[in-house]
């Protein structure tokens, strides 16, 4: 499989056999790791990091991965440069294209981060956007693949803010690879229709099915309770406004019993707040996992950046 010289921009962009190659090298490169087994395959690369938005996971994903692979990565921040602000984001661009080999941008607008492709003419991966946060779905996948040893078949219920970041690339991600995919959110939470047609278009080719619901009673079955924060970066002010709304859509114990299975699993793509879309109880039920899921931001961000700039 030769991915080198792609950005990740959205999932969109990718096919299902792409995201199972990435999600495999991940599983390889994490093997390695844990027997002490490095490489060098981004040796003389140089990363910018974008971040005009925080990040813990995220960042520390792509340093620790380029540095186990030989790589140098340069973090820039917020107030470090003057993306958009006293430079156009063309023109940045097209002096990080001159300079480094490879950029991760983490920010606000999808746009900026299709623009830094267009112009740096050098891979680039999106760490989020409020649109999308496709290195973020890697990392889940490979979590349910080493949990369930498999991906097709299935279901996996996502609840809480249905059209931010997280329930947008999950969808995305899950029509493709043929995993059964419900968004559980209140009506006026729902995710854009044209994004979930063209998800209904992936996943009559991947065999699965996508539905969007308010009724609690769509997680019997599932295999998988996934949920995000209720205000994303960006959305603080909202906070009121959503717990109202969202209260009924906590991840409880009375929620994880009504997929009247014994073996579901819960999943949290972090940072939490607990009490709001989790309760303590569930999440640190399933803390290994949650934290495996950490983890392997690392492994499949480390892989993305291997096959699309790496020498392997
Ligand atoms: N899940 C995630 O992207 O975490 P950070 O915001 O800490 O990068
Ligand atoms: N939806 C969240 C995801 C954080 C990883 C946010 O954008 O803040």
């Amino acid at each position: 499989m030769n991915l080198k010289g792609r950005s990740l921009l959205t999932l969109k962009d990718y096919t299902s056999k792409e995201i199972a190659y990435l999600i495999e090298l991940a599983f390889e490169l994490k093997q390695k790791k844990k027997q002490g087994i490095t490489g060098n395959s981004l040796k003389g690369k140089n990363i910018a990091l974008i971040f005009e938005k925080p990040s813990t996971r995220t960042r520390c994903a792509f340093t620790v991965g380029c540095i186990d692979e030989g790589g140098h990565p340069e973090y820039l921040g917020k107030d470090d440069i003057q993306l958009g602000h006293k430079e156009s984001i063309e023109d940045t661009a097209r002096v990080l294209g001159r300079m480094f080999d490879g950029i991760e941008f983490r920010g606000y607008k999808q746009e900026t981060a299709e623009k830094l492709a267009e112009y740096s003419e050098v891979p680039v991966w999106n760490g989020l956007t409020d649109t999308y946060h496709p290195t973020q779905i890697l990392a889940d996948f490979l979590t349910l693949k080493e949990h369930f040893g498999k991906l097709k078949g299935l279901k996996l219920v996502y609840v809480g803010d249905g059209r931010n970041n997280m329930a947008n690339s999950l969808m995305i991600g899950c029509s493709k690879m043929g995993i059964h995919f419900t968004i559980l959110a209140p009506q006026v939470l729902w995710p854009d229709d044209a994004l979930v047609e063209t998800c209904k278009s992936y996943a009559s080719v991947s065999g699965s099915e996508l539905e969007v619901s308010d009724s609690l009673d769509v997680v019997e079955g599932a295999d998988a309770i996934y949920t995000d924060v209720w205000c994303s970066m960006g959305e603080e002010e909202k906070a009121d406004e959503r717990i109202a709304l969202l209260k009924p859509y906590q991840v409880n114990h009375n929620l994880l019993a009504r997929t009247k299975k014994q073996n579901t699993i819960f999943l949290h793509c972090l940072p939490a707040v607990k009490g709001n879309e989790v309760t303590e109880e569930v999440f640190e039920r399933f803390a290994n996992l949650i934290f495996d899921q950490a983890e392997n931001r690392m492994h499949t961000i480390k892989a993305v950046m291997v096959a699309t700039l790496g020498n392997i």
